[in-house]
């Protein structure tokens, strides 16, 4: 009986252990790494009043335009508002990449017969459906993050683009950081486009490798011997990749798996996908260090709270855990025409929009969005952090671990153009260095 007893108390406690150690290592991971916790930010009450507050980012300022007769749409018969909407919102149609799972509001007109093509700037994103009653269209607001629109398919003069927030039920939440935001997933289908959810990996980001990338989605352009989960649909698709790597890799065209006229390119470019994969995320961790800025502050009055998550947000600006590339990368060329050519130039030439695209993604591993209006629109206790310790990163004097990955020549080459090229940066960004005490 005593045995019985010390047995079922010594299962017990081992039942405990374990779940005391499972319960530890998630609390260790989420409280260690701001990139893990995903809790939503409460931004529908007052400190950001998400529902109430205007929007001035783009696409809120072409609805003003449309609505005083300044701007006007063409509607062609084949894609509807698509060809107009890129031009105004000055979105490149290179930038194209085709999604075929069934990921989205409208999921009933996606299938890999008939994917939904995905444009994109710095500041917008524009969702296309062939044959679909509406555009979906997001933008970046600095003071509110993602803002999200419908456009319906019809001709209508003026068009109207409604603000909806519908939407966030997937773009505000554990998905996007807890904000408003973006997200790219990467989850493995049947043949008609329909999520196979138990073969998800999650969290799509830079740090996440390209052999994980992709699912459900289509993929041009060139990789070497790495693989991808793109261009693979159904589980035979996948159990020939597992036996022969790559055997739908390094694509050039995709007419092979439906119409590719329907689309304004003929493409879904490699390129545009590692960058877009960057770049949604960092779009929501301004976002979200934004929030947890204004709200602490209405709180408590200062941000120190907030030392964890500056760390985190650093970490990612810096590409500290940047998944390396381990053959190069060739996509659109004229992608990367124009997206390069948008990139503020040093003295000697070099911007942070200069791809490598042979090891990792950019030549200077910092992230072009530190130009963005949404990271110096951070309340000055936030930004001023961010820029000190920055520097410190930059100059050597900060050696944490955390950015160990980072060579002395990343950290000069950056500094050199961040001191050419971004404005409004405090006075000793600019002093010399004096290298022998690295102050
Ligand atoms: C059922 C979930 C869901 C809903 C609801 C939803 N989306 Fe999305 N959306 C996604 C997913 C998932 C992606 C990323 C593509 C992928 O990986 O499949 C995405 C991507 C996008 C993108 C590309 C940029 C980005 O965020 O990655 C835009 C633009 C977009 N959605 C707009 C909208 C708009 C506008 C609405 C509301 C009218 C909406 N979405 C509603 C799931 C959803």
């Amino acid at each position: 009986m005593l045995n019985l007893f010390a047995y079922r108390l010594c299962s017990r406690l081992v039942r405990m252990t374990a779940m005391w150690a499972c319960l530890t290592i998630v609390f260790f991971a989420y409280s260690e790494d701001f990139q893990g916790s995903t809790h939503k930010v409460p931004y529908e009450d007052e400190v950001i009043d998400y529902d109430h507050r205007v929007s001035s980012d783009r696409v809120a300022q072409l609805q003003r335009k449309l609505e005083n007769g300044e701007i006007r749409l063409r509607f062609d018969p084949k894609s509807g508002y698509l060809k107009a909407i890129l031009e105004a919102l000055e979105v490149p149609k290179s930038s194209q990449m085709l999604v075929f799972s069934k990921t989205s509001l409208q999921r009933h007109s996606i299938s890999p017969s008939n994917p939904r093509a995905i444009f994109y700037n710095d500041d917008v994103y524009v969702g296309f459906i062939p044959g679909a009653p509406l555009m979906e269209i997001s933008a970046v607001d600095s003071n509110l993050g993602g803002v999200f629109y419908t456009l319906e398919q019809t001709e209508k003069q003026p068009p109207k683009l409604l603000r909806s927030t519908e939407c966030l039920q997937c773009h505000g939440g554990a998905k996007t950081l807890g904000v408003p935001g973006h997200l790219v997933r990467s989850v493995a289908t049947d043949e008609t486009g329909e999520l196979d959810s138990q073969n998800e990996v999650s969290g799509i980001t830079h740090c996440t490798p390209v052999e994980d990338r992709w699912a459900g989605w289509y993929v041009t352009g060139t990789h070497g011997q790495q693989t991808h989960r793109g261009n693979l649909i159904g589980k035979a698709a996948f159990q020939k990749q597992a036996e022969q790597p790559n055997y739908f890799g390094n694509l050039a065209d995709l007419s092979r798996f439906f119409d590719v006229t329907k689309y304004p390119e003929a493409g879904s470019d490699i390129v545009a996908l590692m960058i877009l994969e960057h770049q949604a995320h960092m779009h929501n961790y301004v976002t979200r260090l934004n929030f947890e800025a204004l709200i602490k502050l209405k709180q408590y009055g200062h941000v120190r709270y907030l030392k964890t998550q500056m760390n985190a947000f650093l970490r990612y600006l810096l590409f500290a855990e940047e998944a390396l590339l381990t053959s190069e990368l060739r996509g659109n060329p004229e992608f990367v025409k124009r997206f390069t050519a948008r990139g503020l130039k040093d003295k000697q030439g070099r911007s942070l929009r200069d791809l490598d695209l042979q090891t990792r993604l950019f030549k200077y591993p910092c992230s072009f969005l530190i130009y963005s209006p949404a990271f110096d629109n951070m309340p000055t206790a936030v930004r001023d952090q961010l820029l000190e310790r920055l520097y410190d990163i930059l100059t050597g004097k900060d050696q944490s671990p955390d950015f160990a990955k980072l060579r002395t020549e990343d950290r000069e080459n950056i500094l050199e153009i961040l001191r050419d090229t971004k404005g409004n940066l405090p006075d000793y960004w600019r002093r010399p260095i004096d290298k022998a005490t690295n102050e």
